[in-house]
């Protein structure tokens, strides 16, 4: 006896849910034609990606750094993404390298000249960056829903993140323009430059001229030296030796709190580090970058984790802290570009053993607060995708694993970290802030005065920032 096959049930949706059959009967654009366009949106997220790494340091807004850093990563994820298809539907060599039509490099080459942040994010944030989102969205609508199904998929992912990245920018953007306007006719050679170039992804037949070049007559080359707003107001001071107070056990865990919120916060200085070697770093394949923004977003966010556990402890961290930037400025203006990324492996493994990141947690664990254990539990699972990034990318250009290491010390020994000489100098009095910001937390936390934290007064004067087996940033 046979079984008949079922009948169809009637509803269920066609073509897997993509579309339906009478919108699958219009074809779509070419693999040559979507290829071209993806390279042309590719071209344009990798030069963004570009010149927000490298403005991070110099930018003094802390916010930005911070936002540049969030949106390097978001950028570098849509290349990743691109690059990934574009491989699917081709053969190599894919001509990813290759630089996009002249009027089009122009426009690309005026952003990364900008003279400053208000130029940077008006012309990102208010003009290509929409014209991306633009271009992201024909494509989605030109492609066929069903032959090209991976594509749209893409697409329509990408513009979650640039909706997103649109929002925070134009408000940026907006707040910066509120202090000084940015140069109007500068922006309308940025969209003459896009419109010569047939727009964004080049599907505009009109006749433009190419303008002739602004900012980008004379490039901006990468500046090394960080930057600071007006709440670091004491850069060079040395004076509190984070370590030293964390890892001294016959201190209470309450006030450790203040110190982990303060050696976070310090972890500005990791990206404005970690810009220099992504930026200076030449010849790397595609992977080396996109790891390394994730890396240095990740430290942007243990940044920001410090500044959240000021707020939740109260503290007015402008008034009362000092977060110094000499680790960055020490290393991207004294040491190579591959010895500073050899410091930042050979400190991150400092971080992994018992004396590390677990011993931070625990830490926030016995002073029990919720929010310090979220943070640290989260620092310390950063850190393994950080020894990942670092075996991969910087271990991997070393003799061995020993050699990765010493070679990473040695560097770290060379970076001269002059503490009477910026005193000397003026630069700094190295004021020793700890006492006021713990006793102002006793009395607002009604914490304990415990008169022998408050005359904690160990330094950095004598000792590298790394206690030589103890973490500084990373
Ligand atoms: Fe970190
Ligand atoms: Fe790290």
């Amino acid at each position: 006896m046979t079984t008949l096959p079922p009948a169809p049930v009637p509803g269920l949706p066609a073509l897997a849910g993509l579309c339906s059959i009478p919108q699958a009967t219009a074809p779509g654009l070419s693999v040559d034609h979507t290829v071209m366009r993806l390279k042309r949106l590719h071209a344009v997220a990798r030069a963004a990606q570009r010149v927000l790494v490298a403005r991070i340091t110099d930018e003094p807004q802390y916010e930005l750094k911070m936002l540049y850093s969030h949106h390097a990563w978001l950028l570098a994820e849509l290349v990743t993404a691109i690059r990934g298809r574009v491989g699917e539907m081709r053969e190599p060599p894919l001509g990813l390298e290759d630089p996009p039509p002249p009027a089009l490099q122009l426009a690309l080459d005026e952003i990364a000249a900008s003279p400053d942040g208000t130029h940077l994010c008006a012309g990102l944030y208010t003009v290509l960056l929409p014209a991306l989102d633009d271009a992201c969205a024909s494509l989605h609508a030109d492609a066929h829903p069903l032959a090209d199904a991976p594509t749209r998929y893409l697409l329509r992912h990408a513009r979650l993140d640039l909706a997103d990245l649109l929002a925070a920018g134009q408000q940026a953007a907006q707040a910066l323009a509120a202090i000084a306007e940015p140069s109007t006719s500068w922006l309308e050679v940025v969209r003459t430059a896009l419109a010569a170039a047939g727009g964004l992804d080049g599907t505009v037949a009109d006749t433009v001229v190419c303008p002739t070049p602004r900012f980008s007559a004379t490039p901006r080359p990468y500046d090394p030296v960080p930057r600071r707003d007006a709440r670091f107001p004491d850069p060079y001071n040395m004076a509190v030796n984070a370590e030293a107070f964390i890892y001294d056990t016959s201190f209470p865990p309450e006030p450790k709190r203040l110190m982990l919120a303060y050696k976070r916060l310090r972890e500005i200085d990791v990206p404005e580090m970690m810009a220099s070697i992504i930026t200076e770093t030449e010849g790397k394949p595609w992977g080396y970058t996109r790891d390394m923004t994730r890396q240095l977003w990740d430290e942007a966010r243990h940044a920001m984790m410090g500044e959240v556990l000021f707020a939740d402890l109260g503290v007015d961290w402008p008034a009362l802290v000092r977060v110094n930037f000499t680790w960055s400025l020490g290393l991207n203006t004294q040491i190579a570009a591959l010895e500073r990324h050899a410091v930042l492996y050979f400190i991150e493994q400092g971080l992994m053993p018992r004396h590390g990141k677990r011993y931070e947690w625990e830490v926030a664990q016995a002073a029990g607060s919720p929010l310090a254990i979220n943070f640290q539990d989260y620092d310390w699972a950063d850190e393994v995708l950080h020894a990942r990034i670092g075996k991969q990318w910087y271990v991997s250009a070393m003799p061995s694993q020993t050699e990765a290491l010493r070679a990473g010390d040695r560097a770290w020994s060379t970076v001269l970290m002059d503490y009477g000489a910026w005193q000397r100098d003026g630069l700094t009095q190295h004021e020793n802030w700890w006492p006021a910001l713990y006793a102002d937390a006793c009395r607002r936390l009604g914490w304990t005065h415990d008169p022998r934290v408050a005359a904690f007064n160990t330094s950095y004067a004598e000792q590298r920032a790394d206690l030589k087996s103890v973490s500084h940033s990373g």
